[in-house]
């Protein structure tokens, strides 16, 4: 039989959401592991949480690389090397290379702060989603899991979780309600996925 979904998270910074994802897939029968953590920078805090946890680390920078093409092999051998099956991108600031993407077709996830297709594409991040949200008088915000394609928040929806807009809120009032449901949401999708991984293996 074969064991857990290995998962690599792609993180730049503070790493909430990878901690909500290494503390749900401590519980029992969870079928994803976190088997590495790839930053963009040396600084994200991110790295010091997975540290905590045992979990393998890297930080890979694109200028540390003369081209793009030796950037994502960096990339690809890291995610051999440990035997990598799924990718969550939490908070990951750089585009993710086309091989990359190709590679794991269907098989890399990322949250994103708003209900896609509202509120995505190049651009729409952090605070400004946040923003652009009060702004537009929605009444409904929250937070969507999807798949990756070569586009800007573009792939499959796997999950999404409502939270309210309520009068007077600050784009931070609306960042901390929908973060705290990005926790619970993101490690349901990735369950999801896993699950879905491990039966269509099971039907070959
Ligand atoms: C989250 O808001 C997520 O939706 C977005 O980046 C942020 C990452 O936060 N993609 P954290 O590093 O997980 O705390």
């Amino acid at each position: 039989m074969r064991g857990k979904i290995r998962v690599a998270v792609f993180i730049s910074g503070g790493g909430t959401n990878l901690q909500s994802l290494i503390d749900s897939s401590q519980a029992e029968g969870f079928p994803a592991e976190i088997a590495f953590v790839l930053s963009s920078n040396e600084d994200a805090y991110g790295l010091e949480r997975a540290r905590k946890h045992s979990i393998p680390t890297g930080v890979i920078r694109r200028k540390d690389f003369e081209s793009s093409d030796e950037f994502s092999n960096a990339i690809m051998d890291a995610l051999e090397a440990h035997r990598i099956d799924v990718i969550c991108l939490a908070g990951y600031m750089k585009l993710i290379p086309a091989k990359v993407i190709r590679h794991f077709r269907d098989r890399i996830l990322n949250i994103h702060p708003a209900l896609l297709p509202k509120f995505g594409g190049k651009g729409m991040y952090g605070m400004r989603v946040h923003g652009a949200v009060i702004a537009a008088g929605e009444t409904e915000s929250g937070p969507t899991a999807h798949l990756v394609d070569e586009i800007y928040d573009h792939g499959d929806i796997v999950m999404q979780m409502r939270v309210p807009v309520l009068p007077g809120d600050t784009p931070e009032d609306l960042q901390k309600r929908v973060l705290e449901a990005e926790h619970k949401l993101y490690p349901e999708a990735l369950r999801a996925l896993a699950e879905k991984i491990i039966s269509e293996e099971k039907r070959k």
